[in-house]
């Protein structure tokens, strides 16, 4: 089966100046249809690196990064756009919700930047976001819902492109621990009926565990556990 993600002898290197700071070293991942995937890690072990290399924010200093069987680090901008967008939905520990924006118009919008039809946009956003149990959310902005609540228009708006993988990162960091779960339980059950990859980012080893692989980053590499 052909890979939806694949890392190659990625290593990576922040550099300011004259300093480097070696975040990865030699890693490989393989993430394909149905997978899903949890990273574990101490803080600041590069987690979110890994995942701004996948989304093509920063470049690997060696190896490569293929989305889709295309290296996402030779793209211009606009094609990498339409390449992480065509195929990868990010869900962050902070929403990134637009605060102007109701939760219908967030989560439509990345249809809507495409070009889609409105009406048919903001049907199936009205749909994910009654999925997430927002139904009577519809017209409210960020600043008039919870923290949860944030969440969930976070992950109808990850889910609107029907990517092939969902790329989450800490997803559940920024929510006590009843509202954590509930947003993870609705993460792995909307995925597996979109049956699309999983890629979750977490220190949570509860969280980990739900997943059918677990990935450890340590020491610059990512050892399966
Ligand atoms: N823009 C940057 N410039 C320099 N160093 C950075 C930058 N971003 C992150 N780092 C460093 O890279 C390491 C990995 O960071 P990060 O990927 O954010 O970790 P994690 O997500 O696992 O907590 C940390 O030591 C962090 O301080
Ligand atoms: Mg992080």
């Amino acid at each position: 089966m052909s890979n939806i993600i694949e890392c190659r002898s990625v290593c990576f290197s922040y550099t300011e100046g004259n300093n480097q700071t070696p975040v990865l070293r030699n890693l490989n991942l393989e993430v394909s249809s149905g997978d899903s995937i949890a990273i574990l890690g101490q803080s600041g072990c590069g987690k979110s690196t890994l995942l701004n290399l996948i989304a093509g924010l920063d470049h690997p200093t060696e190896g490569e990064v293929l989305v889709n069987n295309i290296n996402i680090s030779e793209l211009d901008e606009k094609n990498r756009t339409d390449l992480r967008s065509n195929n990868l939905g990010f869900i962050f520990q902070f929403h990134h919700l637009l605060n102007d924006f109701t939760s219908l118009y967030n989560v439509a919008l990345p249809l809507l930047i495409n070009g889609s039809n409105i009406d048919n946009t903001i049907a199936l956003s009205t749909k994910l976001l009654t999925d997430v149990g927002l139904e009577n959310r519809l017209n409210h902005k960020p600043s008039e819902l919870s923290g949860g609540e944030r969440q969930r228009v976070a992950i109808a708006r990850a889910m609107i492109t029907k990517p092939a993988c969902l790329i989450a990162d800490e997803p559940t960091g920024n929510l006590d621990s009843k509202n954590a779960e509930g947003i993870l339980e609705l993460i792995i059950d909307l995925n597996s009926k979109a049956t699309s990859a999983l890629l979750i980012v977490t220190h949570d080893l509860g969280i980990a565990n739900k997943m059918e692989r677990k990935l450890n980053l340590a020491d610059q590499e990512l050892v399966e556990i």
